[in-house]
């Protein structure tokens, strides 16, 4: 009710599942420990460092920190064992564990607050949380790239049709293609790096967001628990979820180049494709149709993208309207940080175990790689070459030549030397050199081209790099 007194029976209109009215729809919108008991961990080390400084700095005496130290490692010990309670009524993890180490250790308890806020407290134990986080996918995204590597070796001579709208364009190498997901997931990793720089400052000690008239040291705090150096503005410290957000935009991009390599994979396992056979590991079989294998780790990645990307959206949207400092929305900012960590996670390592396993139809690829006149070019690039025309005029002669196949029902190379001199009398039988999937492919050695001497140098940069 209106007065916050509790109602017996529940309100008729919106109180249907709600046993007692207003009091318990209050604790139920407001309480977070469901979630937030995940940050259990990094508040009891938060603690740990607080009272630390404390006692250093003479705000508490040394015993009171010794009681308070040893509360909090047995409250670790009885969350970790599963024998903690946690209670909805004391809303969060940080007063789930404030009141316990009353319960523990007595009056001592009290004093571990002074000079801190629930506001700096929950800033601190997010960012290490999302700090950890960050080096754990840092570590993930290595074995992804040397998943990569080592296929791009196995792979450098392995022809393949390079696609533009989905169209056949150019022979590729498969080793080359595993290359550019290296650049993709590298990139990530770099962005990954930056983040845990940007984020690399302690929170702890800004209080409720001015600052507190305690003689704190917050450098020592912000050494003790692994930060370069404490934040510069107590309001600025407190309203701030720039590193959960960086967070979400890291997992967001490099989910959406995973979701790109899962199309490939599933485009790639059909059998019009036949391009790759994915092992068993990472695919199912149907409930109906016996011959089929379908790519479901693949497609669930490229769904798990999207809730990723939703997690983006929604935080930058409880952010874009709060006023400085603290505002209880931003308690909205967790549950979307642990599921699509949880989320990147398993996408990254089925995507490494699939890159691993799959089986690649090198035969498959040749094939697909040398119809759809992806040569054509290198036909256009030879009379430039050969036959000094001008690159337009190429163009033309190499279209009548495609449509002559065309008409044919046959490859480029199919063409007799007097048909192809039918079109243009200045062919020779050189030609026949450059029409072949891998002339083409080797001869594409510019920096950062597909011949395989080209792909082995990148590789090699990466090997040092990675
Ligand atoms: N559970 C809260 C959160 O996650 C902790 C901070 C509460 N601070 C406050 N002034 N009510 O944001």
């Amino acid at each position: 009710m209106a007065d916050g007194t509790e109602q017996k029976s529940s309100n008729q209109m919106w109180g249907g599942r709600f046993a007692s009215g207003p009091s318990a729809i209050m604790e139920e919108i407001n309480a977070s420990i469901g979630f937030d008991k995940k940050l259990y961990a990094q508040d009891i080390r938060g603690s740990i460092a607080h009272a630390t400084m404390l006692a250093a700095k003479g705000i508490i005496s040394g015993e009171d920190k010794d009681k308070i130290i040893h509360g909090l490692n047995t409250i670790q010990s009885e969350i970790e064992a599963g024998s903690f309670q946690f209670s909805r009524k004391l809303e969060d993890i940080h007063m789930n564990i404030e009141a316990r180490l009353a319960d523990l250790i007595g009056p001592a308890a009290g004093r571990l607050h002074t000079a801190r806020s629930r506001n700096d407290q929950v800033a601190l134990d997010f960012r290490l949380w999302v700090k950890e986080e960050l080096q754990k996918t840092e570590a993930m995204l290595t074995a992804l790239i040397t998943a990569f590597l080592d296929r791009a070796e196995e792979h450098a001579d392995t022809v393949m049709p390079g696609f533009t709208h989905l169209q056949t364009a150019q022979p590729v190498t498969f080793g080359h293609h595993c290359m550019a997901y290296v650049e993709m997931i590298g990139r990530d990793r770099a962005r990954v790096r930056h983040a845990i720089e940007h984020m690399d400052e302690s929170p702890i000690g800004a209080a409720a967001l001015a600052g507190t008239g305690y003689p704190i040291d917050r450098h020592m705090t912000a050494k003790a628990l692994g930060f370069r150096e404490p934040t510069r503005n107590s309001i600025d410290t407190v309203s701030d979820r720039d590193f959960a957000l960086e967070f979400l935009s890291i997992a967001s991009i490099c989910a959406t180049h995973l979701s790109r390599l899962a199309e490939e994979i599933v485009i790639w396992s059909t059998p019009q494709f036949g391009f790759i056979r994915l092992s068993d590991a990472f695919s199912t079989g149907s409930s109906i149709m016996p011959q089929k294998k379908n790519p479901d780790a693949a497609e669930l990645v490229r769904a798990k993208t999207g809730r990723i990307n939703g997690s983006l959206i929604a935080l930058l949207t409880i952010m874009k309207g709060l006023p400085l400092a603290y505002s209880k929305d931003m308690q909205e900012d967790k549950e979307q940080v642990f599921d699509s960590a949880e989320s990147l996670e398993l996408a990254i390592a089925a995507m490494t175990g699939m890159v691993r396993d799959l089986d690649v139809r090198a035969d498959k690829m040749r094939e697909a790689a040398g119809s759809g006149y992806s040569t054509a070019t290198d036909l256009a690039d030879w009379l430039v070459r050969e036959a000094g025309l001008p690159f337009r005029d190429a163009h033309h002669v190499t279209g009548h030549a495609v449509a002559l196949a065309e008409q044919k029902g046959c490859d480029l190379s199919d063409l007799s030397l007097e048909e192809l001199q039918s079109i243009n009398p200045a062919i020779t039988a050189g030609i026949f050199d450059v029409l072949s999937v891998e002339a083409s492919v080797a001869s594409r050695t510019s920096f950062g081209g597909t011949a395989p001497s080209e792909v082995r140098k990148q590789i090699a940069w990466w090997r040092a790099k990675n």
